[in-house]
């Protein structure tokens, strides 16, 4: 996969309104209209925007993604997003499993493993592509446990793939270390070659456990303190096959500086 055609997702996380939503995704969809990227480029706002931002990037080669989904399908289940409304966005992805969702820091109850798991359950089964986010904590990276701890993320979230015989999933794992989200502290990105390696590593994990069948298809993102500066340390990463970004794909100048043109 050549650097010009790899993935760019941005999660603009709660960090935008709705009036700041629509602004940027209007910027996003002319800079589309007038330049023909390569890339695959996807775009996660709030679910509050995401209708009229679905709304803004349609006719564009900007695919919509929704920041979380509900297990169930649709239903009684209030405070929710049923896959029904997301698919009236014209919603494509779903982010599932984010740190900020593990950790409870986004919606004040920590999602499970278990839980991530029937999301994704659900995800293929309603056919919206998942983007499972995991990455290990300082705390466990330090203590020498990054790969237990993103191989028990790996088999548990991903467990519908045993029941699944189709090689048409689009699937996305982003490897999202904890410790370098840059709202987790100082800004700390890691170096690239090391990301490639912990890739290389899932790859192969994903080829032993899910088979040859589904692995090939299945693309790696990196995320974390992803700015317009390192983003081509990362992109250049042969196992690499996109980023995940927040904070900066927030900021209208820096990320239509590194889209394609
Ligand atoms: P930052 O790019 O702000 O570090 O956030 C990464 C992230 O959490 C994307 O999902």
């Amino acid at each position: 996969m050549s650097v010009n055609s790899k993935i760019i997702a941005c999660n603009w996380k709660s960090y935008l309104g709705v009036g700041e939503s629509i602004s940027l995704a209007k910027a996003l969809a002319v800079h589309s209209k007038k330049h023909k990227m390569r890339q695959r480029i996807i775009v996660a706002p709030s679910c509050i925007a995401l209708y009229k931002v679905g709304q803004l990037l349609r006719g564009t080669q900007i695919l919509l993604c929704a920041q979380n989904v509900n297990v169930e399908s649709n239903g009684a289940y209030t405070g929710a997003m049923s896959f029904d409304s997301l698919r009236e966005t014209g919603c494509k992805y779903v982010i599932l499993g984010h740190s900020e969702v593990r950790s409870g820091k986004s919606l004040g109850i920590a999602e499970t493993d278990r839980i991530i798991a029937d999301k994704l359950r659900t995800c293929l089964k309603e056919g919206i592509n998942p983007i499972l986010c995991i990455g290990e904590t300082l705390s466990e990276k330090e203590a020498g446990l990054t790969m237990k701890v993103l191989r028990r993320q790996l088999i548990t979230d991903l467990g519908a793939l045993h029941d699944m015989d189709s090689n048409k999933i689009d699937l996305m794992i982003a490897y999202e270390p904890v410790w370098a989200i840059s709202s987790n502290g100082p800004s700390k990105s890691p170096d690239p070659a090391e990301i490639n390696d912990i890739i290389i590593k899932l790859k192969k994990l994903l080829s032993s456990e899910f088979g040859h069948k589904i692995a090939p298809d299945v693309k790696f993102l990196y995320g974390g303190s992803v700015d317009n500066l390192n983003i081509s340390g990362y992109l250049g990463q042969s196992s690499v096959d996109g980023v995940l970004i927040g904070g900066m794909s927030t900021n209208k100048s820096k990320i239509i500086g590194v889209l394609g043109k």
